[in-house]
C-alpha cells in the first residue's frame, strides 16, 4: 500500500506559447492573473501522490484545472513544467511507444460522455479497447462479459447503445475501463451527466467495486458530496492550485482556507461524519464482574441513570439501569446476573453518521461505538449527532467532540429516578474503587491517516 501509483511534483500547465516565461514567473511568485498575458495557467505547482488501492478525488470549481491535470497524468497533455510517474516510471522521459504501452497496460479513463460506437453491440463495445491491444476474440469477450457483469449489465451484452439509458450507457464506459484490467483509473466527472438518483447507484456501485478490485482511482469532480463519498483522499482545487490535500473529515473539520470552508458549507454531512470522529467518551462503564452496589454507585459518580458493562478487556457486554439495580440491590443480589440488557444499538467507529439516527432513536444510551473487537471506545449522544447536522457551526462542534466528557451526562441522566443516590449511601465498600478509567484519549477525530 505504501508504493504510489501516481507521483506529480511540481506541475505546471500553462496554455500559450509562452508558457516557460509563465512557470518562471509563477514560480517567482506572480498570480495567475498577472501572468494572464503569456498564457492560462491551468494548473500550479500540483504535488500529490495516489497511493496503490487509493481513490483519490480531485474536486474543485468549474475551470480550477483538473481536467488538465487528470490529462497529464495519462500522458495525453504534456506539462509544461514538473514531473509526472506513473508507477515510478517518469511519463514525460518515456518515448511514444512506452507512453502508448503504458495508457494501453496501466490507465484507462472513464469521461462524462462516453462515447461508445453506436453500430457496435454493449458487449462489443466494452471489449474495445481489448481489441486494440489485439486480446483474441474469445478471451476479449470473455473479459468484456466478466466486467459488464461487474457493472450491473449482464444480459445487456448483444443490445445497441440507443437501447441503453444514460446511465446504462456510463455503465458501459466503466465496462470497458474495467475490461482492459488497467490498475489506475482515471474518471473525469464520469457521474455527472446522470440523474441524482442513478448516480448514488453508480457511486455505490464504485465503492462496492472498489471494495474488490482495490484499482488506485484518480476521480473527478465538482460535486462534493460525491468526493467525500467517494475519496480516501481529496485534492481541492481553486484557480489551478491544490488548495488542500485530505481526507472528507479532515477536509470537513479543518478546511485550509475560506475558499475550502464555503465549498464545504453545504456537504451532505450525514455521509461523511462518522461514528469515530463524533464519539466522545463514556461516562459511566461498569466491569462485569461488579456486584448491584458497585454498579449504583459509578452511576451516581457520574450523574447517569443507566451505563455500559464492560468485561476486562473493554469488551461491551450491554448495559444496566439504575432502577432494576436498586431493586436487585435490595433484593440481596450480590452480581449484575440477568441485570445486564444486550446492546442492540452499538455501531461502529466507521458507521457514518446517516446510519446513526435509527439506532440513536431506539438506544436509552448514548449510542456505543465499538471497534473491531467489539471493545467500547467511545459514545456517541443523540446531541452531537443533531449538533454534527448542522453545517455552520459545524467545524466547531465537530472539534468540540475531541472534548470527553460532555453532554452524555445530559441525556442519560434526564431519565435519571432520584432513587440511585440514595441507595448507593448504603452501600460503601466496594473494592472497584474509583470511577472505572474509561475512554480512549483519543477519542478524536476520524484518526485515519
Ligand atoms: N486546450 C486548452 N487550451 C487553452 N486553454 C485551456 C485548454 N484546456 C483547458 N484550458 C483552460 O485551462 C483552465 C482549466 O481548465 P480545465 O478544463 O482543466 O478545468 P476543469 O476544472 O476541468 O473545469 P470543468 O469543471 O469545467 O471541467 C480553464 O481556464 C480552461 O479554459
Ligand atoms: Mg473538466
Amino acid at each position: 500500500m505504501n508504493v504510489s501509483a501516481i507521483r506529480a511534483e511540481h506541475v505546471y500547465k500553462v496554455f500559450g506559447r509562452r508558457s516557460q516565461e509563465a512557470v518562471k514567473r509563477l514560480r517567482a511568485g506572480k498570480t495567475r492573473e498577472e501572468v494572464k498575458p503569456l498564457g492560462t495557467a491551468a494548473v500550479i505547482d500540483a504535488s500529490f501522490e495516489v497511493a496503490k488501492g487509493e481513490t483519490f478525488v480531485v474536486m474543485g470549481l468549474s475551470g480550477s484545472g483538473k481536467s488538465t491535470l487528470i490529462r497529464m497524468l495519462n500522458g495525453l497533455l504534456p506539462p509544461s513544467s514538473g514531473r509526472i510517474e506513473v508507477d515510478g516510471a517518469d511519463i514525460a522521459g518515456v518515448s511514444a511507444g512506452e507512453l502508448r504501452q503504458i495508457r494501453r497496460k496501466k490507465i484507462s479513463m472513464v469521461f462524462q460522455h462516453f462515447a461508445l460506437l453506436p453500430h457496435r453491440t454493449v458487449l462489443d463495445n466494452a471489449a474495445y479497447p481489448l481489441e486494440i491491444q489485439g486480446v483474441g476474440a474469445a478471451e476479449r469477450r470473455e473479459k468484456a462479459a466478466e466486467a459488464l457483469q461487474l457493472t450491473g449489465l449482464a444480459g445487456w451484452e448483444d443490445s445497441l447503445p440507443s437501447q441503453l439509458s444514460g446511465g446504462m450507457r456510463q455503465r458501459v464506459g466503466l465496462a470497458r475501463a474495467l475490461a482492459a484490467d488497467t490498475d489506475i483509473l482515471l474518471m473525469d466527472e464520469a457521474f455527472s451527466a446522470l440523474d441524482p438518483l442513478i448516480r448514488r447507484e453508480m457511486q455505490d456501485q464504485l465503492v462496492e467495486l472498489q471494495a474488490t478490485l482495490g484499482k488506485t482511482i484518480v476521480f473527478i469532480t465538482h460535486d462534493l458530496n460525491e468526493a467525500m463519498y467517494l475519496g480516501d483522499r481529496i485534492a481541492v482545487m481553486r484557480a489551478g492550485r491544490i488548495v488542500q490535500i485530505g481526507t472528507a473529515e479532515e477536509i470537513l473539520t479543518h478546511p485550509a482556507d475560506e475558499y475550502v470552508t464555503q465549498f464545504v458549507a453545504d456537504v451532505d454531512r450525514s455521509r461523511v461524519l462518522t461514528a469515530g470522529s463524533l464519539m466522545r467518551r463514556p461516562m459511566v462503564t461498569i466491569q462485569a464482574g461488579a456486584g448491584p452496589a458497585v454498579a449504583l454507585r459509578e452511576l451516581r459518580d457520574g450523574h447517569a441513570s443507566a451505563g455500559y458493562v464492560i468485561d476486562r478487556r473493554r469488551v461491551l457486554q450491554g448495559s444496566v439501569y439504575d432502577d432494576e439495580l436498586l431493586a436487585a440491590h435490595r433484593a440481596g443480589a450480590t452480581t449484575l446476573e440477568g441485570l445486564v440488557h444486550p446492546d442492540t444499538t452499538a455501531v461502529r467507529v466507521e458507521t457514518p453518521l446517516s446510519e446513526m439516527f435509527a439506532p440513536a432513536a431506539e438506544a436509552r444510551l448514548p449510542l456505543a461505538v465499538l471497534d473491531d473487537g467489539g471493545r467500547l471506545v467511545g459514545v456517541v449522544p443523540r446531541v452531537a449527532l443533531l449538533e454534527a447536522m448542522a453545517p455552520s457551526t459545524s467545524a466547531d462542534s465537530a472539534v468540540s467532540a475531541a472534548s470527553p466528557d460532555d453532554g452524555e451526562s445530559v441525556l442519560a441522566g434526564a431519565a435519571g429516578t432520584p432513587g440511585a443516590g440514595e441507595a448507593t449511601t448504603t452501600e460503601g465498600t466496594s473494592s472497584a474503587g474509583g470511577p472505572i478509567a474509561v475512554g480512549r484519549s483519543g477519542a478524536s477525530e476520524g484518526g485515519e491517516r
